[in-house]
């Protein structure tokens, strides 16, 4: 399948949704306390996106019932909000996804309620690294596959493991297009970048195995020796001497950021 080469437009107009939903992002994690429950980020994210003249593009998509994903702990991702309570030591992943002007940006960031455990905080700063990592393999005429190699050594080095059953994805008219993005992969091998090519790179790594299970409620996945995940997301345009991160963040995060002080 071809990869669409977006217009200067094009790009102007993802970094308007993209900014939109890293602002978005911002604000739920910044609202995380423990006792509040999962239904509560959902309303947030749903009123703020909503207030910005987007909408939440994860709401209705092949049904899926809310306006964000919430993934807490062992959950890999595709989490549903709802009545679960966030509790003090958990991590949580909050995925935003957000169509403003025809075009959708996607982001996510894991986050601490209170103070981590030595495991938890290993696996999340991981993962914060391994996004960085394969984003800065991106320039022209680098390969897909060094992307998802740079992630698979740094995961490794680390003791940790990667997840092979999502993947990232191009993004732009609609919110999950070509090319597929796998977080391993070999150097030299896939698809060769181009300048203007737009996609998501968001690598999930576990503590322990890479395998997964996905639940009854037909969205959310876990691990399936129960060990925690988590996960990081950002929407990139290639350009010739690297990428620009569409969903760069104004500022730092609030509950995960000041831990690390890295601008993953
Ligand atoms: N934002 C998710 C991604 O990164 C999409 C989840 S689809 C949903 O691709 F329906 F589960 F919301
Ligand atoms: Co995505
Ligand atoms: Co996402």
């Amino acid at each position: 399948m071809s990869v669409e080469i977006k217009t200067l437009r094009d790009v102007e107009a993802l970094r308007v949704v993209g900014r939109m939903a890293a602002e978005t992002l911002m604000l739920a994690g910044a609202a995380l306390r423990a006792g509040m429950t999962t239904a509560d980020i959902d309303r947030i994210v749903h009123e703020d996106t909503i207030r910005r003249g987007a909408r939440p593009s994860q709401l209705g998509y092949h049904g899926f019932p809310r306006s964000v994903c919430t993934s807490r702990n062992e959950v890999v991702c595709h989490g549903i909000p709802g009545p679960e309570r966030i509790e003090d030591g958990d991590i949580i992943n909050i995925d935003v996804t957000s169509l403003y002007g025809g075009f959708h940006g996607d982001t996510s960031a894991t986050f601490y309620v209170g103070k981590p455990s030595p495991e938890a905080r290993h696996v999340v700063e991981v993962s914060r690294r391994c996004l960085a990592r394969g984003i800065a393999q991106i320039r022209e005429d680098a390969r897909l596959g060094d992307i998802g190699a740079a992630i698979e050594e740094l995961a490794r080095s680390e003791g940790c493991s990667v997840v092979r059953e999502i993947v990232g994805h191009g993004i732009g008219r609609s919110m999950h297009m070509a090319p597929s993005v796998a977080h391993v992969g070999t150097r030299g091998s896939g698809l060769r970048l181009r300048a203007g090519m737009v996609f998501t790179v968001e690598p999930i790594i576990n503590l322990g195995g890479p395998e997964v299970e996905f639940l009854a409620d037909g969205w959310t996945v876990v691990t399936r020796d129960r060990s925690l995940s988590a996960q990081f997301e950002h929407t990139v345009v290639v350009t010739k001497r690297g990428c620009e991160i569409l969903t760069a963040r104004p500022g730092p995060l609030v509950n995960s950021e000041e831990l690390a002080g890295s601008p993953a």
